[in-house]
């Protein structure tokens, strides 16, 4: 057995511009306090979390290991509730990237750690926009083909005549309140739903167009440190995604409950389930609605660091299933 190489990368919750971010549109994002924790080990047999696996049967690990020459142990441990629109796909892939590099004696870029990461998750899915990836990988906040972004340039993204420049975005001090419907939702159904409503109708690229257009109003009023206005564009982008599909009775719920004591709320991820976030100075009474509508509310801190080596072994990380 070898020795353990654990990394950590946080989850992420979109503010506004998801789907349209798929079509090069911009979007702005932000990391999250809970993170994915992957610990992997030289090993005799493929194993994870204790049980022996064929990693080949697993899209996006199958990918990431694709170099390896030996069997390893992995172990996972997810602060991120999965398949919810927080990024839990991407922040494996990224810890794991992170991980195995370091195992292989490697000391990867952040760059190159979003890079491997974005390709994992676009082999597993087959489509989607590299937004999760930079987000979990970079942490903090990321803006992405903003007109005039204020942040540091990071990099730039090229695939299927798309193009994505990511910007790091450093954003005022929100609260942020998460409801989980609970309904798992997966990206890809939901992003090719969504492409091939844009196949075959004008509306839906015109409503795309406009989640583009609001996406821009709420950069300028981030700038401006505008809760107010940042939340009605929340609110708005919310009845676009609801026009393209994208929602459900559970997420309309959660965010018509928190309405009442927020600036602003909407769905966050790909949709279908999964979570919406609202923009609050009322966070107890968000959570309070949230519950009583049968959602689980976490209060988030955002603008947590991004993927990172942690130094415990797992024993001492307490790390499990
Ligand atoms: O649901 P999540 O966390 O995978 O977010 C998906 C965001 C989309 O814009 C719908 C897809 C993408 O890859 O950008």
């Amino acid at each position: 057995m070898g020795a353990w190489h654990t990394a950590s990368a946080p989850g992420k919750f979109v503010i506004l511009g998801e789907h349209s971010v798929v079509y090069g549109k911009p979007a702005v994002t932000l990391a999250v306090d809970l993170r994915m924790t992957v610990a992997v080990r030289r090993s005799g047999w493929n194993t994870m979390n204790g049980d022996r696996l064929d990693f080949r049967r697993q899209a996006h690990i199958r990918y990431l290991t694709r170099n390896l020459r030996h069997a390893v142990d992995m172990l996972t441990y997810s602060e991120i509730p999965v398949g919810s629109g927080m990024g839990s796909s991407a922040a494996l892939s990224a810890a794991m990237a992170m991980a195995l590099a370091s195992e292989s004696g490697e000391q990867l870029s952040e760059e190159q750690v979003m890079r491997e990461a974005y390709e994992a998750e676009y082999y597993a899915q087959g489509n989607g926009s590299p937004m999760d990836a930079s987000t979990c990988v970079h942490g903090g906040g990321v803006s992405i083909n903003m007109p005039e972004p204020d942040g540091e340039f990071l990099w730039k993204v090229e695939r299927n005549g798309r193009s994505w420049s990511f910007n790091d975005l450093k954003a005022p001090e929100m609260t942020f309140v998460i409801g989980n419907t609970g309904i798992r939702a997966p990206t890809g159904p939901q992003v090719d739903k969504v492409h091939r409503y844009m196949d075959r109708s004008h509306f839906a690229r015109e409503v795309i167009d406009d989640i583009a257009d609001v996406t821009v109003e709420g950069g300028k009023a981030l700038k401006n440190r505008d809760v107010e206005a940042l939340g009605r564009l929340m609110t708005k982008d919310h009845k676009l995604l609801s026009i393209l599909g994208v929602s459900c009775d559970a997420l309309n719920k959660l965010v018509n409950a928190s309405l009442p004591y927020s600036y602003g709320a909407k769905l966050t991820g790909s949709g279908g389930g999964g979570c919406m976030v609202a923009l609050t100075d009322r966070p107890e009474k968000v959570c309070e609605a949230i519950e009583s509508r049968g959602g689980t509310p976490y209060v988030v801190r955002t603008g947590g660091p991004g993927v990172m080596m942690e130094p415990n072994p797992p024993e001492r990380t307490g790390l499990r299933r």
